[in-house]
């Protein structure tokens, strides 16, 4: 297979990386890639942005490649999946009705009622008035909601009917999203522990990944602002491998049987982001696509004789439950580190060094897999605000956690910042 891999994150070094194991791949195109997959085997980069689906798929066309890799949302929503549909080209992703489960919140709360599916309560809003009203009469917690994607920044945890109004004068009156915040979804405030679940689907089975869970504030101890995930570890104790059956069944499966029900069976990866309240398991969201950083972790314990060019064929063909899909019994735990000022502004083309001592010092437990990189006259250099996940394997999350650190001690980039506690949830538990 000749495939387009689209974006440019540690998900997509991690997802060259495991595909340019299989023996069905020929060559890898990463638009637009990152320093890692620069130097992944099999692997090339072509600048083409990842929301720009017209050129995508013309330069795919013209390169005669035959299978379309998305990694990140923005070009699911712009429709690549339905793009590559028209072209005759296979792709690894629903089309963009399905991608409406992450682009628009309303329409991915209905499909959770419609679904049955547990989830917090809320109501929709398309005026600030009455929204305001409603906030006003809860006088309470609540959580805010924009409809369209945000880059992670719209969701607003509001203490109180006062921060709450104040949010949605932001997001509905002074529009500071823009058209993202046409719509308001307000819902109930969920207690627990966020879980991630990722499931491969072929449209009408799912078959879920091991659990996940990843630190999306900038902190140790989930302090300070949401970014796009700071670590991720694999598996959790909340969600151990003989309940994953279960809570697919729960929480994905049904989303299946709707989406096909509608005419649009979902082809890819679905994301499940959980709450695990005292009241049960509740989905806060879906993503229709690898998590970033959960990928890496995942990927790493994906057996090493386990073709994941196979697993992603079968989920487009159909035949899922036919496919060999296997994981190693090791834990891995990924550290990403970060520009210091991130998710704020920061420079990029700081100098990144030790990454191939790290890799040599933990041979065939450690990979440095590239996020925000670029490589400058054969060196590597910082180009985004996450710059690295540092992943590691080990016999448990204690040992996982110690060898990515004792790696992240080797590499340096002025200016950076990593949390000190990924995986601490995982082990606080023993
Ligand atoms: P979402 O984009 O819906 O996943 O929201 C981003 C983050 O906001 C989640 O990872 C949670 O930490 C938090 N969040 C979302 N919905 C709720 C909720 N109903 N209650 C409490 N926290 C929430
Ligand atoms: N790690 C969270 C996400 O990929 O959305």
């Amino acid at each position: 297979m000749r495939i387009l891999l689209i974006g440019s994150g540690g998900r997509e070094h991690a997802l060259a990386w495991k595909l340019s194991q299989s023996p069905l791949v020929e060559e890898i195109h990463a638009a637009p890639g990152n320093g890692g997959t620069a130097q992944t085997p099999k692997t090339r980069n072509v600048p083409i942005a990842a929301g720009q689906v017209k050129e995508l798929i013309a330069y795919a066309l013209e390169q005669k490649l035959d299978f379309v890799v998305p990694g990140p949302e923005l070009p699911l929503v712009n429709g690549v999946g339905d793009a590559c549909a028209r072209a005759g080209l296979p792709c690894f992703g629903p089309d963009a009705y399905c991608a409406q489960l992450e682009g628009s919140k309303v329409f991915s709360k209905e499909i959770m009622a419609e679904s049955g599916v547990p989830t917090a309560s809320s109501a929709i809003f398309a005026s600030y008035e009455q929204a305001a009203a409603y906030v006003k009469a809860k006088d309470g917690p609540v959580v805010i909601k924009a409809d369209g994607l945000a880059s992670g920044k719209g969701v607003i945890i509001a203490a109180s009917a006062a921060e709450a109004l104040k949010g949605l004068s932001d997001l509905m009156l002074e529009k500071t999203l823009g058209a993202a915040a046409g719509r308001v979804l307000l819902e109930e405030t969920l207690q627990g522990e966020e879980i991630s679940l990722l499931a491969f689907c072929d449209g009408e089975r799912a078959v879920p990944l091991p659990s996940a869970q990843d630190h999306k504030r900038v902190f140790d101890n989930d302090k300070g602002p949401n970014t796009g995930g700071m670590g991720a570890y694999s598996p959790t104790r909340l969600l151990p491998a003989e309940k994953l059956a279960e809570i697919c069944e729960l929480t994905i499966t049904p989303i299946l049987r709707t989406m096909k029900a509608h005419g649009h069976p979902f082809k890819g990866v679905l994301y499940a982001g959980l709450m695990y309240t005292p009241h049960g398991v509740k989905v806060l969201e879906y993503n229709v696509r690898f998590g970033d950083p959960e990928c890496q972790p995942l990927l790493m314990r994906l057996a090493p004789d386990c073709d994941l060019m196979e697993i992603m064929l079968a989920c487009v063909r159909g035949g899922l439950d036919g496919a060999s899909i296997a994981y190693r019994p090791e834990n891995a735990l990924c550290v990403v580190m970060s520009a210091k000022d991130y998710p704020g502004s920061y420079p990029r083309g700081l100098p990144v060094s030790g990454l191939e001592e790290a890799e040599r010092a933990f041979p065939e437990r450690l990979k440095v897999f590239h996020a925000g990189t670029a490589l400058k006259d054969g060196r590597t250099v910082s180009n985004g605000g996450r710059v690295l996940g540092v992943t590691a394997l080990g016999k448990n999350l204690r040992e996982a956690q110690a060898t990515a650190y004792a790696a992240m001690k080797m590499i340096s980039m002025p200016d950076s910042h990593y949390r000190l506690d990924i995986g601490n949830k995982g082990l606080n538990r023993d």
